[in-house]
């Protein structure tokens, strides 16, 4: 019995003849204090065994009219005392008949089983599925009763009742449980949405610092050119006050015989010491220009601030720069061509001049060992843009490569040097292109490459055009 303990078996029977719940009383109610000794006896002389013993301990309630069962069951819904099943009568004068009950007894508690007990043909089968469509909560059972279909539906019913609510808790569970998870997901989505984000914004810092002391490394590449550069005036310069000194030491130790001897000598001499003056104003006048540049150089390359500058400015001044590259300036044949009118870009200078040196830098390491090496700069107006060209003489970029070249990293230069080994081949971190992407891009502008049909690359810079000026 006890595996019935935590279900409800509360059945509520509505009939308006007395003796009909007498009946069901008797059908479905357990007889009270059993002798066991009987019990086993009976069992064991008429080899049956009590039906009855095997129910479970039926609470039965008793309607007589339609009305009086719907407030039974409102009342029993009130109490949390729900009932299972329901045995109904269709007639039930002079009040509603079963049908109407049944209606209005599911718009209280759509749950309840309900067997209809009737003897009368006045409602069929058909006519109560048109009333309430297919339900399986609902069966029939024709007057007069056997027991023991009695005694099966209520079993059957009340388990099915039973059986419904545990689902139905079960199904909460369920779906509390996929509640939870989902907002545990939402949670752990929304916390991966963040650190996605501070990803991004501490991506674009490094790539922005990247940038950055990659021109500061370029300058200081600048600048010890320029430093090997200064050398060349700076002993002229030099040189020429060496000589300025021993001529005027020899005039002053030398004897004259005579005054106009003294003269002619001295004018030699006052021409020899103008001419070496002049050298040294020449070297002094480079050696500054070379300075100022580099002092504008740096300052401009280190600023942050967005200025409108003439393209073909910037390449001249960068030009400049490259003379300090020893094959750049000897060994390679350059064309320049920069358009006569001025190209306004609105840009940081230090990010063009970085963009710029790389594509030379490349051109001049794909050209490395060659015997003729060329290179040619053109700038030129397009509509709404301004665009550089880089053209080499080099091997070109091969077809299986021209894809990655602008991924981060790609390089098919030597990356570090093996024991410190001392080699003058190219070497890279191929950050290059990848940086000269992200500068143009970020202006609205953007970089290709191709091979030309003849030889070597072609790197094309897009960069918008504009008409402010500042
Ligand atoms: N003018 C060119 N001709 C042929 N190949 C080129 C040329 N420019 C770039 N490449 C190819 O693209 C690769 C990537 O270039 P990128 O400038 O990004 O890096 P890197 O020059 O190798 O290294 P880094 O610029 O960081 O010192 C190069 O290693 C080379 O294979
Ligand atoms: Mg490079």
């Amino acid at each position: 019995m006890n595996e019935y303990v935590d279900l409800n078996h509360s059945i509520l029977i509505v009939d308006d003849q007395e003796s009909i719940h007498e009946d069901f009383r008797k059908v479905l109610m357990q007889e009270e204090e059993k002798s066991p000794e009987l019990e086993s006896l009976k069992t064991e002389i008429l080899e049956i065994s009590d039906e009855k013993s095997l129910l479970p301990d039926y609470e039965l309630d008793s309607a007589f009219q339609g009305k009086e069962a719907l407030a039974r069951v409102k009342r029993a819904g009130k109490k949390s005392q729900r009932y299972a099943l329901c045995f109904m009568d269709v007639r039930m004068p002079p009040g509603w008949d079963g049908i109407e009950t049944i209606g209005r007894i599911w718009e209280v508690d759509p749950d309840i089983q309900v067997v209809i007990c009737t003897a009368y043909a006045d409602y069929s089968w058909e006519d109560i599925y048109k009333e309430f469509g297919p339900r399986e909560s609902l069966v029939f059972l024709r007057k007069p009763f056997d027991s023991t279909e009695v005694r099966q539906l209520a079993s059957t019913m009340t388990q099915k009742w039973n059986l419904m609510q545990q689902a139905r808790l079960k199904m909460d569970q369920l779906e509390e449980l996929v509640h939870q998870r989902t907002e545990k997901l939402e949670e752990a989505h929304e916390k991966i949405r963040q650190y996605n984000e501070q990803l991004e914004q501490m991506l674009d810092e490094r790539t922005r610092e990247l940038i950055r002391s990659e021109r500061q490394a370029v300058v200081g590449q600048m600048v010890q050119g320029i430093v090997h550069n200064l050398n060349n005036p700076l002993m002229s310069s030099s040189m020429s006050a060496a000589i300025i000194r021993k001529a005027l030491n020899d005039f002053s130790a030398k004897e004259y015989k005579s005054a106009e001897e003294e003269l002619d000598e001295c004018r030699s001499v006052v021409e020899n010491v103008l001419g070496k003056l002049s050298y040294i104003e020449k070297s002094n006048s480079k050696m500054n220009k070379m300075t100022s540049s580099l002092l504008t150089k740096s300052r401009s390359d280190i600023s942050e601030k967005r200025e409108t500058v003439d393209l073909n400015d910037l390449v001249r001044r960068e030009l400049d720069f490259l003379q300090a590259d020893y094959v750049f300036k000897h060994d390679v044949e350059k064309t320049i061509v920069l358009d006569k009118r001025p190209l306004p870009v609105n840009m940081v200078p230090g990010e063009i001049a970085q963009v710029f040196q790389n594509l030379v830098r490349n051109a001049i390491d794909a050209m490395h060992g060659m015997a003729k090496p060329s290179l040619s700069i053109h700038t030129f107006p397009d509509g709404k843009w301004v665009r550089l060209k880089v053209t080499d003489s080099g091997p070109g970029i091969a077809d299986t490569n021209i894809d990655k070249i602008f991924s981060p990293f790609f390089t098919t230069k030597t990356t570090i040097r093996e024991n410190g080994e001392k080699s003058d081949e190219p070497t890279g971190t191929g950050l290059g292109l990848w940086m000269c992407q992200e500068i143009l891009e970020n202006l609205g502008g953007s970089i290709e490459a191709e091979n030309s049909p003849e030889h070597g690359a072609i790197f094309t810079v897009t960069i918008p055009a504009t008409t402010e000026r500042t």
